[in-house]
């Protein structure tokens, strides 16, 4: 039989908050029962990445976790994928058979959910190690690697006919996007609609909400550099909150009769979260967070906002189950139903990581697309 060994190959590997990523031979371990070895094909990073690697505590860790790759082996008691198939990873999983995953309301699955703590779902262990030092994961995914070992509940089987180059963005920011739109605001034809932050993922929800037939898309952004590439999403105005001497609030109101019907944050910052709030309309108003906040996780409002019938939705990846929901999403794509390639601003060889960091914090890019 094939018995899978260690594999030594290059991956960029964070060794401190903020510090650029370098480049070193790590050991990934074979995958353990239930997980799968991947070659990484593309990855391409996300704020959330970023988010982690300037606040968190755990290093040295592997991070990426929005990629597209091949099996190159299976752990003990994989069905589901056989070396070569074409996978997206997640890094929320879908086990199929705990409680949320058999609900249609909920796609947090209990087993393979979001891992903060750097290691694998199954033992809390690492398949990482550099010289021997072990080296942690990010969502129990870590794409910034040659190859990396998730749990085969973390990794979407999709057609082999789908560029991997283009797909791996569906696996994070694009999906989450879209599917904040459809299927946790499950926006209405003719709404009016406000996103706080025109990044990939704002910039998603633009998307699913004009192919919903929204008559009305506010973008709210500081950075006006995001006003032309936000137009070719169906951003129909756009608001720099610093060119106003008035609360952003105010001119949203005014500018949708009162309060749009939805509003969206995109930025990862809890005091959006509030103005997105005052944003929507009384009655029916509904707002939906999408972004990861990296300080002040409070969340402040006056109870007077629900007094007048407004709702505070969370999600998580858009609400999608990923391995049950993904495929037709990428079918979506090959039909040419949804924009997926115009996000990507940059495309970078993997040895190139730590510029697209600097382009993603200065704003200068959506999605920057590492070819391993
Ligand atoms: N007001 C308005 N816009 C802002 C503000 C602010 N105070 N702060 C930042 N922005 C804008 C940025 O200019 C940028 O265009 O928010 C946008 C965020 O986009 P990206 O940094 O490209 O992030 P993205 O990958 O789209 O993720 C957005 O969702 O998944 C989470 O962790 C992620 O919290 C992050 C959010
Ligand atoms: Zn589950």
């Amino acid at each position: 039989i094939d018995q899978p060994n260690v594999i030594t190959c290059k991956a960029m590997v964070a060794w401190e908050a903020g510090k650029d990523l370098v480049m070193e031979e790590v050991e990934v371990s074979p995958p353990q029962p239930l997980e799968i070895r991947v070659k990484v094909i593309c990855t391409s990073l996300c704020r959330t990445d970023i988010t982690a690697w300037e606040s968190q505590a755990i290093f040295p860790r592997i991070f990426g976790h929005e990629a597209s790759g091949i099996v190159e082996s299976v752990g003990e008691g994989v069905t589901e994928f056989v070396k070569g198939d074409h996978v997206l990873t997640v890094f929320t999983g879908e086990c199929k058979t705990c409680k949320h995953c058999e609900s249609k309301k909920s796609n947090m699955c209990q087993v393979l959910g979001l891992e903060r703590r750097g290691v694998m779902h199954s033992d809390q262990g690492t398949r990482f190690s550099v010289k021997g030092k072990p080296v942690y994961h990010y969502c129990a995914v870590s794409s910034f690697s040659e190859y990396t070992v998730v749990h085969s509940g973390c990794a979407v089987k999709v057609s082999q006919q789908a560029p991997l180059e283009k797909i791996c963005l569906l696996s994070c920011g694009v999906a989450a996007g879209l599917g904040a739109a459809w299927n946790v605001a499950d926006i209405s034809k003719g709404s009016i609609v406000v996103i706080f932050g025109l990044g990939t993922v704002g910039l998603a929800v633009a998307q699913g909400a004009k192919l919903r037939g929204a008559s009305q898309i506010i973008g709210v952004d500081i950075n006006p550099e995001k006003y032309e590439k936000a137009k070719c999403f169906g951003v129909t105005d756009f608001l720099n909150p610093n060119e106003y001497n008035e609360p952003i609030q105010q001119v949203i109101k005014r500018i949708s009769g009162g309060g749009t019907d939805y509003s969206f944050e995109c930025i990862g910052n809890t005091g959006m979260v509030t103005t997105a709030l005052q944003s929507c309309c009384d009655g029916w108003g509904l707002t939906v967070t999408l972004g990861v906040p990296k300080t002040n996780p409070e969340i402040a409002s006056h109870y007077s906002a629900f007094l007048s019938g407004k709702t505070l939705k969370g999600s998580l990846f858009g609400g999608w189950k990923p391995k049950s929901d993904l495929p037709s999403l990428v079918n979506k794509y090959m039909n040419r139903e949804i924009q997926v390639d115009e996000f990507i601003t940059h495309n970078l060889p993997f040895e190139d990581i730590n510029k697209a960091f600097t382009l993603m914090r200065e704003g200068k890019c959506l999605r920057c697309v590492i070819h391993m």
